[in-house]
């Protein structure tokens, strides 16, 4: 069963990459509510508010009646990658909040997989041969969540993935076997949703520079693995096609979610096809940066001559929001995810068990509600 948890935040208020190609892959319908367009929509919207308290609740009390046990808890966290921006903010949240918890600095143990399946599961390895009590893992890869699920389970030791969903399949088995195994995280298609909700926003007449009646876009993803990259390419071209826009994708290319790669791919989009375009999709905020200062090289200017969103609203793409240098960006809330991963971890170490999906919501963010979640964030 899913369950929807109220954002903490809310509630209290080549060329070098490789060329993928256009097109949308077949995935199942989003079921999101793509309508909410504010933080006070969101957060009235938090039909789950009830069971996500109660969660936290659960989590609370169960590490009140530990005591000072969680001190002597030992938690290993394995971040896919430690040089990403997002997983940064995440890591640093998840740490600080494990600790207001209960848990001791010294018993937290993060790891960067450095992008590397391999490196990762020797990682797993060595925490496994410590005997921590819980494992929280960033997978490097999603495809490989059997075989670290199969050993951590023979282990022993309760398991919470974040931010990469492994598969269905791969789910369905955790409540099959009633193991302690969840995943935390939010919906990726909502996000892409979102993204493109505020292209839409803008009006045909707006986005369509060339006046051609139709709306030409570039598309930087991220790691094609990913399904938050997968998803975001889909959901956020699907929300023109839904609102009966016609589009044309010129280019779609690999950045791995790096500033860097994506500078270079736009700006040899740019070169290649210059004021066709008419939109940047980049599938997080860390390639829009590199967006940006590739479309002000090309002399340029976001908002009169070329929209651009991304995702995860960093505080600088905020800055840039509220600067009218990027259209728009989508919140991903590290706060409430980390908390839950963290709350999940508790309820665990305390048998109290956990749902097999714990849900988080994205927000919209535009020039109207960039400061207020820019206040909440840096
Ligand atoms: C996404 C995030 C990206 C990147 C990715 C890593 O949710 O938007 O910026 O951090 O996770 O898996």
């Amino acid at each position: 069963m899913k369950k929807k948890v109220v954002s903490l935040l809310l509630a209290a208020t080549m060329v070098a990459a490789m060329v993928t190609g256009c097109g949308n892959t077949d995935t199942p319908a989003a079921s999101n509510n793509a309508a909410d367009n504010t933080v006070a929509d969101n957060a009235a919207d938090n039909t789950g508010d009830v069971a996500a308290d109660n969660a936290s609740d659960a989590a609370d009390a169960a590490a009140d009646a530990a005591g000072g046990d969680l001190a002597d808890k030992k938690v290993g966290v394995c971040i896919y990658q430690f040089s990403d921006n997002f997983m940064t903010l995440f890591r640093t949240e998840l740490e600080n909040y494990l600790i207001s918890q209960g848990f001791s600095a010294s018993n937290i143990t993060i790891v960067d997989g450095a992008n590397d399946q391999a490196t990762q599961t020797g990682q797993i390895d060595n925490f496994i041969a410590d005997q921590v009590d819980v494992l929280i893992i960033n997978p490097v890869n999603s495809s490989s969540a059997e075989t670290i699920t199969d050993k951590v389970v023979e282990a022993g030791i309760p398991l919470v993935y974040i931010n990469r969903e492994p598969d269905e399949a791969e789910e369905q088995r955790w409540e099959d076997n009633g193991w302690d195994v969840t995943y935390v995280g939010c919906d990726a298609r909502q996000s892409g949703t979102f993204q493109g909700e505020m292209i839409v926003d803008l009006g045909l007449d707006t986005v369509d520079l060339n006046g051609d009646g139709v709306i030409q876009y570039i598309m930087v993803e991220g790691d094609p693995e990913n399904v938050d990259a997968q998803y975001r390419t889909e959901f956020s071209v699907k929300a023109l096609e839904d609102a009966g826009l016609e589009v044309d994708c010129l280019s779609d290319q690999v950045g791995n979610w790096q500033q860097g790669e994506a500078q270079s791919i736009v700006a040899n989009a740019l070169g290649q096809f210059g004021e066709d375009i008419e939109v940047v999709f980049c599938n997080n905020d860390a390639m829009a940066l590199g967006a940006l200062q590739a479309i002000e090289s090309a002399g340029r200017t976001v908002g009169e001559d070329i929209f651009l969103v991304g995702v995860d609203a960093l505080s600088e793409a905020l800055e840039d929001v509220l600067a009218g240098t990027m259209t728009g960006t989508v919140f991903n809330d590290h706060f409430s995810q980390s908390h839950s991963a963290a709350d999940a971890a508790i309820n665990f170490i305390n048998g109290v068990g956990n749902d097999y999906y714990i849900g988080c919501d994205y927000v919209k963010v535009t020039q109207d509600n960039a400061q207020e979640i820019l206040d909440m964030v840096k």
